[in-house]
């Protein structure tokens, strides 16, 4: 269901592109969502209130034999069309013009030259610098369209045809580094297609509380609260909605960060969740016993959780799961894509197969930073909001080998005082994820005056935009000393740390 508002749709010929451009779309307050090049005319027909179209770039050459296209019916809806890098060649191509290899690419910074009037381009100086990343260029201009701007290796850089309202631009206005290129945006979004801008947070909050309304309506539904922002935010909301037809399980698997299970009900307790906690250490770590493995760690966590979200949803008499799914999983993914080829993650992929409820996924269609926005709104906690991601099968995760435990107490100590130093040092937040490993070995150390033979930590700090890729964090020595010196202080069984300087890839960012 999208939201009875002003939109533009986003056709997706190339993933990373199209989300930075429906991203940029919303950062101007108007709703955008991306569809496959495969989306017919009759399904767009069928969207209302779609002010505007813009056809993403990517990676193929138009003249290719598999290269994706669209319905060149696109072009006469009468709806404003805007193509960007490869949506530019497919216009033309689209209207018999002609589009081949250029003389040279052009990658990076390009400076461009308006040479005619346009309103795509209103109020920017005739010299402009953009950001290109193309081998392929407009070489001949349709028939009715009109060159607006070059650059040296491409005559054509943008074009367009007024009157039909249907522009192509070479460069990239969506990627930060062309200059002007939210004001690019903003005229064809705001001037040309006239959307307004009616998606901003209190919007996107009406908007999820009728959805919810709608589709749960007087059943009773559960979640599956982790502490994490998103399925905090999509709890709140939908007990906003339901209210004590909600029951949020929180399952203490003993695998779950510091002190998490009295974090919880501290948290949420003044929200009036109905809030279940499980306790179900016993249970994991047995199931867990002398396994090795780590897909076989995942399926047997997973399949856990399944039961005893069937046992809870049978006793409460729910209908409905509630998942805090966002967009970024669903599409771009940088969790569920890439999972299902490297590591299946439960909580994303495997869960709701074998559930017999309806899942629902309330903030589906929302960026991590919109669910930050709302979650901030609805009063919860800066400590919720900022929190680095926690992966569902937690610390069994981090345990390499066997979970004990014993083994589960000193990974989740030594992943605190990593975590307590870097929010010190005002590390924290500027980094994707900071967490330890255990590693199965043991190596001999010197402490007081006596030998000593214990497990050796492995601190692992990232940065990453999307997940897909990371890098290590070069934090400074003396921050990695204090927590080195702490773990091998304040946890016994342990006597040497190391920093785990591998970027994403080769390596992924936990170790199983
Ligand atoms: P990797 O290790 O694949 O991690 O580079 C990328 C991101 O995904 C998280 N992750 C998981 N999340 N279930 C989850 O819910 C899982 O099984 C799982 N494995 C990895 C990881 O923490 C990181 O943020």
């Amino acid at each position: 269901m999208l939201p009875d508002i002003d939109k533009i749709i986003v056709v997706d010929f190339g993933g990373q592109y199209c989300h930075l451009i429906s991203r940029r779309i919303r950062d101007l307050g108007v709703y955008a969502e991306i569809k496959p090049a495969s989306t017919s005319i009759e399904e767009l027909k069928k969207i209302s209130q779609l002010k505007g179209i813009i056809l993403s770039g990517g990676a193929k050459s138009v003249y290719e034999e598999d290269a994706p296209k669209c319905d060149q019916a696109i072009l006469k809806m009468g709806i404003p069309l805007l193509g960007i890098c490869y949506g530019h060649h497919l216009i033309a191509y689209l209207e018999n013009g002609e589009v081949g290899l250029g003389k040279v690419g052009e990658y990076g910074l390009t400076e461009l030259t308006i040479i005619k009037k346009s309103r795509l381009l209103k109020g920017l100086s005739s010299k402009q610098i953009v950001w290109m990343n193309h081998k392929d260029i407009v070489q001949k201009l349709p028939k009715n369209y009109t060159v607006i701007a070059c650059t040296k290796n491409s005559a054509i850089a943008v074009f367009a045809d007024e009157q039909n309202q249907i522009y192509g631009v070479q460069f990239h206005p969506e990627v930060t580094h062309t200059i002007n290129g939210d004001k690019i945006l903003k005229n064809f979004v705001i001037d040309i297609c006239k959307a307004k801008r009616e998606w901003d947070t209190s919007q996107i909050i009406d908007n999820i509380k009728n959805e919810i309304k709608q589709t749960i309506g007087s059943r009773k539904a559960i979640i599956a609260l982790s502490g994490g922002v998103d399925s905090s935010t999509a709890a709140i909301l939908v007990k906003e909605v339901i209210g004590k037809n909600l029951v949020a399980v929180y399952v203490d698997t003993g695998l779950m960060r510091y002190q998490e299970t009295e974090f919880i009900p501290k948290t949420f307790g003044k929200f009036g969740l109905n809030l279940k906690i499980i306790s179900a250490q016993d249970k994991f770590f047995q199931s867990l016993k002398g396994i090795t493995e780590p897909e076989k760690k995942r399926k047997i966590i997973g399949k856990l959780f399944i039961d005893i979200f069937n046992e809870i949803a049978f006793q409460e008499k729910a209908l409905v799961l509630i998942q805090g799914t966002i967009y970024s999983d669903r599409i771009e993914s940088g969790i569920t894509q890439h999972s299902s080829i490297i590591k299946s993650h439960h909580n994303v992929g495997g869960l709701p197969q074998e559930i017999k409820l309806e899942i629902y996924e309330p903030l589906r269609n929302l960026y991590k930073d919109e669910v930050r926005k709302i979650a901030k709104k609805i009063g919860l906690p800066d400590e919720i909001i900022k929190r680095h991601v926690f992966p569902g099968p937690g610390l069994a995760i981090r345990i390499v080998g066997e979970v004990t435990p014993q083994k589960a107490e000193i990974v989740r100590h030594a992943s605190y005082i990593i975590e307590q130093e870097l929010k010190k040092n005002r590390l924290y937040e500027k980094v994707w994820m900071a967490f330890a490993v255990l590693l199965p070995i043991k190596s001999v150390g010197i402490q007081g005056d006596a030998r000593s033979y214990k497990y050796p930590i492995v601190i692992r700090i990232i940065e990453s935009k999307d997940a897909m890729t990371a890098n290590f964090v070069k934090i400074p020595y003396e921050v990695l000393e204090d927590i080195s010196t702490r773990i091998t202080n304040e946890i016994s069984e342990v006597n040497r740390v190391v920093y785990d300087i591998s970027n994403k890839p080769p390596a992924t960012m936990e170790w199983e």
